[in-house]
């Protein structure tokens, strides 16, 4: 099992320290890494595996500056270590366009993923999600990450407008796509398992955007089709590469979410008698579910100008990669960063981003984790691990992707969830 607890005098040798690796963060954590940068190189440059050199930064403070500046530090180049060399996509997709044409896709698809629209799906999410966690009612053991990747489409499958029948294998065709050479989603080269999958997504978005080209619905995939960008419409490769983009960003993170804060609380049985006992709040711990887990490890960006971090100048074009997952440990601004704590109060993560790219599924995502662990607190007594947990091959994802734990079922299993939908919203969108 890998060990994501650092002691406040841990230090790695810088030379050793390398971010870009993908293996590292299966097999081990890259918190002792962080920390050190934090205290001792707040601002590291480093290059990836083809030679590209990108600046790392490490502090919450530095973390914020990079993704809240959208002015200097643009998305249109690629958010992500794979594709540093530049991504097919930018410029065309939500997540990879900046100002003023993000504004043309972010606002008409942002209302179908607000806070309003997702409750009003409440009671048939909760059903959903009582479904899904019916084989724990029986106890025994169990590997908890198939579950759990089936939460997002839940929430959002008919939002974006994917349908029903696909909701299994989107979930691990996405997944596949940002780790292909995990060894539960490689099917031959990584090449090979991007065309696969690429493939497989590319063709159902093209099945749904030519259904809603005769028959328009409330959703994501109709949206794009009829907005316009400075008097055009989008062209048909657009609209579907941003379906694509939609169906990411939902099924990358809320799973391993998911997955962390219940692999934590199998870890800390007090913390879960706690909130079954209605001493701790559902709320609180889905916060630090985001911030313990923060499944996006990095972001990166791209330098607009000359530009100065703590000191060190980053020259025009040079890109910059922002570790939310090291500014969700800084010490600077969590008390106890590397305790779970599912009753900690003050809880300012950036584990959604922040500014004019902060994630507009948040609200569905909280949601469909307050209910999970609402419908799990009725009918679970306790667990335990179970076995290994074995963790995602990516830089990008902190996922999992085994999780068997040992379930003692309820004996009189009740319904502990409460009625009233409160403080989904909790997070402020700073623009
Ligand atoms: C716990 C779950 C989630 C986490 C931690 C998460 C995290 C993030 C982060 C960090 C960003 C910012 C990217 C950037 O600045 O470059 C983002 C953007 C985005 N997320 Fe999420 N996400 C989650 C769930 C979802 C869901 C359920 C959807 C549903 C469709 C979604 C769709 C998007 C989209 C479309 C963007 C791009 C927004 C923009 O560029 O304006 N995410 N997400």
């Amino acid at each position: 099992m890998r060990n994501d607890t650092v002691d406040r005098h841990d230090r790695v040798p810088l030379e050793t320290i390398d971010l870009f690796d993908e293996e590292r963060y299966r097999t081990s954590s890259q918190h002792a890494a962080w920390h050190t940068l934090r205290a001792e190189a707040p601002v590291w440059a480093q290059e990836s595996q083809d030679g590209t050199r990108f600046w790392s930064v490490t502090r919450y403070a530095d973390v914020l500056r990079v993704i809240k500046d959208h002015r200097t530090f643009s998305s249109e180049n690629g958010t992500i270590l794979a594709v540093l060399g530049g991504d097919s996509a930018g410029g065309r997709t939500i997540n990879l366009m900046d100002l003023p044409r993000h504004k043309g896709i972010r606002v008409p698809t942002m209302k179908l993923l607000s806070t309003s629209a997702v409750h009003r799906i409440t009671a048939t999410l909760r059903r959903r999600v009582r479904e899904l966690v019916e084989p724990l009612r029986e106890g025994g053991e169990l590997d908890l990450v198939p579950l759990m990747l089936r939460l997002p489409m839940l929430v959002v499958g008919d939002i974006i407008g994917i349908p029903e029948s696909y909701w299994g294998d989107v979930a691990r065709w996405t997944m596949a796509g940002v780790a292909p050479e995990d060894p539960v989603y490689l099917q031959g080269s990584r090449e090979e398992t991007l065309r696969n999958v690429h493939f497989e997504l590319f063709a159902m978005f093209a099945d749904v955007v030519a259904d809603r080209k005769v028959r328009r619905r409330e959703d994501v995939a109709s949206t794009l089709l009829d907005l316009e960008i400075d008097g055009e419409k989008l062209s048909y490769e657009e609209v579907v590469l941003n379906c694509y983009s939609f169906s990411m960003g939902a099924n990358t993170t809320t799973p391993h979410v998911a997955s962390q804060l219940l692999l934590g609380l199998t870890e800390h049985p007090e913390q879960w008698h706690a909130l079954r006992t209605g001493k701790s709040d559902v709320d609180r711990a889905v916060e630090e579910g985001l911030r313990w887990a923060t499944p996006t490890n990095h972001l990166v960006r791209c330098a607009n100008t000359d530009v100065e971090i703590a000191g060190t100048r980053i020259a025009r074009g040079e890109q910059v990669c922002a570790w939310v997952a090291s500014a969700n440990r800084d010490e600077r601004v969590f008390t106890r960063p590397y305790d779970f704590d599912t009753a900690r109060a003050y809880n300012p993560h950036i584990a959604f981003g922040n500014g004019i790219h902060y994630c507009n599924g948040a609200p569905g995502a909280r949601l469909v984790l307050r209910l999970l662990l609402e419908e799990l607190l009725a009918i679970v007594d306790g667990w335990q691990p179970a076995g290994p947990v074995r963790h995602l091959r990516s830089n990008f994802i902190n996922g999992i992707t085994e999780l068997p734990v040992l379930v003692q079922p309820d004996p009189v299993p009740g319904p502990r969830s409460r009625t009233a939908v409160t403080a989904v919203t909790a997070c402020p969108v700073h623009h």
